[in-house]
């Protein structure tokens, strides 16, 4: 791979900017200070420094923001900021994008990644792939809310949903909803259908991964290895 494509995939600098950075010598590969960027390098097994740091090559990111209210699921808008603005500049070079969507309004957990193969798969309608949502609701929910979730609801335009898991404290206007699939303003959808409103809503589990209660709304961190490995066996585990 040439070693200026290397350096802008793992987000450290633009392709132009490399050859700059070349010719003042910031840049080393197994020791030895380069000045070209357009040099052939080994990704996997040469050592490459920027600045003196070394740079770890990987393929894809995978990165777990808070959501905050106010943005959009997007990496552009016209009208509105998108989640991709809250991340760094070196991220937002890498080609980011979030895996799903939520409202503007929901708040929580958000996988944004480059893997568009994963994405693709974690989102297919086919796969079932897990999201709980923490929610609050306007009105009391009816002592049958629960089958009803369960049995495969009806919600507007004739559209059954898979079945979900709805569970309520003891007040009914509060609790979590489990559901396998994502269409278009589910869970909201769900409770219009049993003439409710959504007051609150937050997604606090994705595909296995719990939300970082450590991060702050509009915070991110990387997934860690093994959060990488649970993703990717859903996957692995497809035709199992
Ligand atoms: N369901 C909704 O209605 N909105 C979301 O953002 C996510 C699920």
């Amino acid at each position: 791979m040439r070693l200026d494509k290397f350096i802008s995939e793992c987000g450290i600098a633009s392709r132009k900017e490399c050859a700059l950075a070349a010719k003042r010598g910031r840049i080393s590969v197994n020791g030895e200070t380069v000045k070209r960027a357009d040099i052939h390098i080994d990704e996997q097994n040469d050592r490459v420094t920027f600045d003196g740091e070394e740079i770890v090559y990987s393929k894809f990111t995978y990165v777990l923001l808070n959501k905050p209210s106010g943005y959009i699921s997007a990496t552009e808008d016209g009208k509105y900021p998108v989640v991709t603005e809250l991340l760094s500049e070196k991220l937002q070079r890498i080609g980011l994008f979030p895996c799903g969507r939520l409202d503007r309004d929901t708040l929580g957990l958000m996988l944004l990644t480059n893997d568009g193969e994963l994405s693709h798969f974690l989102l297919s309608p086919k796969h079932h792939v897990k999201k709980k949502y923490a929610f609050e609701c306007e009105s009391i929910l009816k002592k049958d809310a629960e089958s009803i979730f369960f049995s495969g609801m009806e919600i507007d335009g004739g559209i059954v949903c898979r079945e979900a898991l709805l569970e309520c404290d003891e007040t009914r206007k509060k609790g979590f909803v489990t559901l396998m699939e994502g269409k278009y303003h589910q869970v909201k959808r769900m409770f219009e259908a049993l003439d409710n409103k959504i007051t609150y809503l937050e997604r606090v589990e994705f595909a296995g991964i719990a939300l970082d209660t450590s991060l702050k709304r509009g915070e991110w961190r990387l997934c860690t290895e093994e959060e990488i490995a649970l993703l990717r066996s859903h996957y692995e585990n497809r035709n199992k």
